[in-house]
C-alpha cells in the first residue's frame, strides 16, 4: 500500500489529498453579481492561474472543483487550465463539456473519485474555485486545510457572498510561502493575498 493511504471500510484505498479554496471577496465579502464577477481585476486573476492553481510536482496535476454558474463564463476563454483538471458539479448536465474531465453531482463525490486509484495517482492538490454551495461544503471537509482569499479593499454591489467560517479553525497566516505580503493595486483597487490555514 503506498504511504499515507487509508483502507476505507470496503478495502477501497483513498489517498487524502489537500483540498484549498480560492476565492476573491470584497469588504463585505461579496464574490458576485449578476453572474460575473463584480470587478476587473485580470492580474490578480492571472496570480491564481499561473502561481498558485497549476503549481503541482513534476508528473502531477491538480484538481479543480467548479460549480457550474462560475465555470460556464470562463469554459470558452480559458480551458484547458495549465497542469489541471477540471470537474465540474451539476446536477442537471447530462454530457461532459469540452476540456471537463467529468461532471459530479457533489463536491463529495468529486473529492471521492480524486482520492482514489487511478485519478489519485496523478492529483496532488483539490482546488475549489466556488461557487458558494461548493465553499461552504468544503470548508467544512476534515481534508480542507487552507482557504486563499484575495481581500479586495473596496464595497460593490454583489448578489452572492462567500460562507461564513469558524476563524478559530481556519486562522488567517501574518506570512505564508510564496505569497506576496505586500498589498497589491490594479486598476486603481487595493486588495492583499491572505491564506487562511486549518489549525
Ligand atoms: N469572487 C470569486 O472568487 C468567485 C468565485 C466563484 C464564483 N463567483 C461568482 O459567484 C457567482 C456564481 O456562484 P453561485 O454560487 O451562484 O453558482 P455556482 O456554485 O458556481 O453554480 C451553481 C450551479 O452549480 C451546480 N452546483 C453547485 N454546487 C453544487 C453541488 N454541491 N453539487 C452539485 N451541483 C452543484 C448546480 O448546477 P446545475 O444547476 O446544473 O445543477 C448549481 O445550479 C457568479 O457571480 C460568479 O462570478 C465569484
Amino acid at each position: 500500500m503506498k504511504t499515507g493511504s487509508i483502507m476505507c471500510e470496503a478495502e477501497e484505498r483513498v489517498d487524502p489529498k489537500p483540498i484549498r479554496l480560492v476565492a476573491a471577496v470584497s469588504r463585505s465579502m461579496g464574490i458576485g453579481h449578476k453572474g460575473s464577477l463584480p470587478w476587473s481585476l485580470p492580474n490578480e486573476f492571472k496570480y491564481f492561474i499561473d502561481k498558485i492553481t497549476s503549481v503541482a510536482e513534476p508528473g502531477k496535476k491538480n484538481l479543480i472543483i467548479w460549480g457550474r454558474k462560475s465555470f460556464e463564463p470562463f469554459a470558452e476563454s480559458l480551458l484547458p487550465l495549465p497542469n489541471c483538471i477540471v470537474a465540474l458539479l451539476s446536477r442537471t448536465l447530462s454530457s461532459v463539456p469540452e476540456h471537463v474531465y467529468y461532471v459530479c453531482r457533489s463536491v463529495r463525490d468529486a473529492i471521492k473519485k480524486a482520492s482514489k486509484p487511478p485519478l489519485s495517482e496523478e492529483i496532488e492538490t483539490i482546488w475549489v474555485l466556488g461557487g458558494v454551495e461548493s465553499f461552504a461544503e468544503t470548508m467544512k471537509h476534515p481534508w480542507c486545510d487552507q482557504i486563499h482569499i484575495t481581500a479586495i479593499m473596496e464595497d460593490y454591489e454583489c448578489d452572492t457572498f462567500f460562507p461564513e467560517f469558524d476563524r478559530d479553525i481556519f486562522k488567517l497566516a501574518k506570512e505564508f510561502p510564496g505569497i506576496p505580503s505586500e498589498i497589491q493595486e490594479e486598476n486603481g483597487i487595493k486588495y492583499a493575498f491572505q491564506v487562511y490555514q486549518r489549525t
